[in-house]
């Protein structure tokens, strides 16, 4: 079976844009390949969390991944920080990663932007340790949503680097991946980007979200009031909605939402009262599931420790032929 990896940063409740994006691919994926889907902790001390709130973080990420619908027993569920494997090819990889294109990563422009009190050498080196996730398992899919292509072009990149420079052909070149053509992107309620974790909260919708919660989050959703002309495509806005009834809510009731804005009868209240129930009854089952799962601290440590034994050995191999090819071995 082809090897899968994808992660997550444990930086706060999981959103619709993390499940879209990405853990409904792993749910499809987990059937056909050999998954290996972990809890990005390293990468999230980038933002410096406070060490009180990572434990839980990292169990609840794990808790909504399986109450998505991930069978431990199918996939290798585990932390990056129990795989210190990784850790040593991150720093033999950064030999070949060179500061002019780290700096030149969006995600590092913005990232320096958005924390300028904080540009600290592991930001940088993001994408590098990034690569190494993927390519210590030799991975050749990475189920991610839009936001991650660059770092999926910057791991193929280094995969090819690698193996040019020591003549050999350990890392296959890893691709992002999406059941559908292209990699996805949701939007947040504000219209203003794309959903994400540390945005305004009343623009996101998160799988612990309660009921009414969802309801009121997606009444007060962005819909501009621009006027309705027929034969005129939708405002970013309206499309955004409709395009959230298409992941949630039956092919009828999308197609009666934009046969209504092409005949000027589209009303917003309505629309949004159909989409709340519809997103209302896809979440709340998630939620419920992932809240019990949290409570059972045993099982998911469980899981974890298992993961971790079997990412470690998949990646102990790579290491031992990597550390060998560098030249790193004396015994
Ligand atoms: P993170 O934690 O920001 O997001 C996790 C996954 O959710 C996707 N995602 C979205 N997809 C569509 N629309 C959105 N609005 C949206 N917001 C988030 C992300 O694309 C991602 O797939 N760097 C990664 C974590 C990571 C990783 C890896 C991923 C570390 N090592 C190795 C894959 C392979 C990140 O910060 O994702």
């Amino acid at each position: 079976k082809e090897i899968v990896v994808s992660g997550i940063r444990p930086t706060g409740y999981l959103h619709l844009g993390n499940y879209f994006g990405a853990i409904r691919n792993y749910i499809r994926m987990q059937e056909d390949f050999n998954c290996y889907f972990f809890v990005a902790d390293w990468h999230s001390l980038t933002t410096h969390p406070n060490p009180k709130d990572l434990p839980g973080n990292v169990m609840r990420v794990l808790a909504e991944n399986i109450a998505s619908g991930l069978d431990p027993e199918k996939v290798t569920l585990y932390a990056q920080s129990d795989v210190p494997e990784i850790a040593e090819l991150y720093l033999l990889m950064n030999m070949l990663a060179y500061v002019g294109e780290l700096e030149k990563v969006p995600t590092f422009k913005d990232k320096v932007r958005l924390q300028p009190q904080n540009v600290n050498a592991g930001l940088l080196t993001y994408p590098v340790l990034m690569s190494v996730d993927i390519l210590i398992q030799r991975a050749v899919k990475v189920p991610v949503g839009k936001d991650q292509g660059q770092h999926l072009e910057m791991a193929r990149n280094f995969a090819q680097r690698f193996n040019h420079r020591y003549d050999t052909d350990l890392f296959p070149e890893p691709e992002a991946f999406n059941y559908g053509d292209s990699l996805v992107r949701i939007p947040s309620l504000d219209g203003s980007g794309k959903m994400s974790k540390s945005e305004n909260e009343m623009a996101t919708l998160y799988l612990a979200d309660d009921d009414d919660k969802i309801r009121n989050k997606i009444k007060k959703a962005k819909t501009d009031s621009a006027a309705v002309t027929p034969g005129t495509p939708m405002p970013e806005s309206v499309q955004n909605l409709v395009d959230l009834m298409k992941l949630v809510s039956a092919p009828d009731v999308v197609q009666f939402y934009e046969a209504a804005w092409d005949n000027q009868t589209i009303r917003f209240g309505d629309m949004k009262k159909q989409l709340g129930e519809d997103m209302v009854n896809f979440i709340a089952p998630i939620r419920e599931k992932a809240k019990d799962l949290q409570q059972d601290t045993d099982y998911l440590r469980k899981i974890m420790k298992a993961g971790a034994e079997k990412a470690r050995a998949n990646a102990a191999q790579t290491l031992q032929q990597a550390r060998k090819l560098i030249g790193l071995n004396y015994y």
